[in-house]
C-alpha cells in the first residue's frame, strides 16, 4: 500500500516566472506525513486552485506542489485516528492544496482535524459541485440573515455572479425569497443569471458607476461580494441604511477604495467570510444546510464534470475568468 502509485496533477517551477503543469505518477509514500489517508473520488477547481496552478506564492510557497483545496472520497486508513476505512469524508480547506498536496491527486494524507464527514444525504459528486465556493456562498447567506438582512427590505447584490461563489449564491438567495440584482462582465450569461433566481443583471461598469462619490444611492438590502476593489466599494456606498456586506473575494481586486461614511453614516456592516480555517462546528453546520434545508436540486446544470487530463485548460480560463458556475474534477475516470 505504502509505495502504490497514483496520478496527480504537479506544478512545476519551469524558470523566469514560468510554470508548467502536468499529470505526473505520485507514490502514496510522497504525500506528507498525516493521520488520514483518503482516496479522492472528486475534486473542484476554485479560484485559489488557479492562483496555486500558475505559481502565485501568496498561496503556495513551494513547487513541485498538487493544488486542490477540496476533496471528497472515502478513507482508505487512519492509524492516527480519524473516521473508519470507508466512510465518506469531505477535506476542503485548511492548508489542502496551499502548502500540503491536494485533492488534483487521487490521494491525499491529512490531519484529522481537516475531516468532515460527507452528510448521508449528499453524494460525493454533489458535494463537490458545491465545494469551497457553494459552502463559501452559504457562510456569506448565512451571515446575511444572522445580521437581520430581510427579504421585503430591498435587493440583495451578487458580483462575479456567473462565477463558483456568485451563481450559487443568487441560487441560495432566490430560494430564500431574497430579490437579487447580478452583476456579471459576461453579457451572453444574461439567461443563465435569470434562471438561477436573478431579477435584475448589471454590467460591471454599472456596478462601478459613480465610484468617485463618497456615498451613493441606498439600494441594497445585502451584498455577497466576491471580486473586491471598486466593485465592492461602490457595492458599500449604495448599501441601505443599516444593510450588510459579505466580503469573501478578491477576483478583481485586494483593495478597497473607500470612506468611512457608509459605516458611520448609514451604519452598514462590512462582514468578512473565510472558508479555510472557519471552525469545525460551523463547517458542520453549514454542510447539513446545504444537505438539507439548503438542498440545491439543480445543481448539476451549474457545473461541468472534467477528468483530471483536461484540468489544465480548465485553469487557464478560470485565471481568464470565462467560467460559468462550477468545475468538478473526476478524479477516477479511466481507473
Ligand atoms: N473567503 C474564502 O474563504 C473564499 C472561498 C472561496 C472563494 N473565495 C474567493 O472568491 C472569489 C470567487 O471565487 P470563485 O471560485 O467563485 O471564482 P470564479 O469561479 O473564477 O468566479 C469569479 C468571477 O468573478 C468575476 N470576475 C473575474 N475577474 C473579474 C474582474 N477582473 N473584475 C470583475 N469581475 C471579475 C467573473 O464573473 P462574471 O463574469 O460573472 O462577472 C468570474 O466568473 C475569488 O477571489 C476566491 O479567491 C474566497
Amino acid at each position: 500500500m505504502h509505495d502504490m502509485t497514483f496520478k496527480a496533477l504537479v506544478v512545476h517551477e519551469a524558470g523566469e516566472g514560468r510554470f508548467r503543469r502536468v499529470v505526473e505518477q505520485r507514490r502514496v509514500s510522497d504525500l506528507p506525513g498525516g493521520d488520514v489517508l483518503v482516496r479522492v473520488h472528486y475534486s473542484s477547481l476554485n479560484y485559489k486552485d488557479a492562483l496555486s496552478a500558475s505559481g502565485n506564492r501568496g498561496v503556495t510557497r513551494k513547487y513541485p506542489h498538487t493544488p486542490g483545496i477540496d476533496a471528497a472520497g472515502e478513507v482508505v486508513s487512519a492509524p492516527g485516528g480519524g473516521p473508519e476505512a470507508g466512510t465518506k469524508v469531505l477535506v476542503c480547506g485548511y492548508d489542502l492544496g496551499m502548502n500540503t498536496a491536494g485533492g488534483f491527486g487521487q490521494y491525499i494524507r491529512v490531519p484529522a482535524t481537516w475531516v468532515v464527514e460527507c452528510p448521508v444525504d449528499l453524494s460525493l459528486l454533489d458535494a463537490m459541485r458545491i465545494g469551497t465556493a457553494g459552502f463559501t456562498a452559504a457562510q456569506c447567506v448565512a451571515a446575511l440573515q444572522e445580521a437581520g438582512s430581510r427579504q421585503d427590505n430591498g435587493p440583495v447584490l451578487v458580483t462575479g455572479a456567473t462565477g463558483g461563489v456568485g451563481s450559487i449564491a443568487v441560487i441560495l438567495l432566490a430560494r430564500r425569497g431574497f430579490k437579487v440584482t447580478a452583476v456579471t462582465g459576461k453579457e451572453t450569461a444574461h439567461a443563465f443569471l435569470r434562471e438561477l433566481g436573478a431579477t435584475d443583471i448589471l454590467t460591471r461598469e454599472q456596478a462601478t458607476a459613480g465610484g468617485n462619490r463618497m456615498l451613493l444611492r441606498e439600494r441594497w438590502e445585502g451584498v455577497v461580494d466576491t471580486v473586491g476593489g471598486d466593485t465592492l466599494a461602490t457595492a458599500i456606498k449604495s448599501t441601505r441604511y443599516g444593510g450588510t456586506v459579505t466580503c469573501c473575494g478578491n477576483a478583481a481586486s485586494g483593495d478597497l477604495p473607500l470612506s468611512v461614511y457608509p459605516f458611520i453614516l448609514r451604519g452598514v456592516r462590512l462582514i468578512g467570510i473565510d472558508s479555510a480555517q472557519c471552525s469545525r462546528a460551523r463547517r458542520e453546520e453549514i454542510w447539513n444546510r446545504l444537505s438539507g434545508a439548503w438542498r440545491i436540486d439543480n445543481l448539476a446544470d451549474i457545473s461541468t464534470v472534467i477528468p483530471l487530463a483536461e484540468l489544465d485548460g480548465y485553469i487557464e480560463r478560470m485565471l481568464q475568468g470565462t467560467i460559468r458556475g462550477r468545475v468538478v474534477v473526476d478524479m477516477q475516470e479511466g481507473e
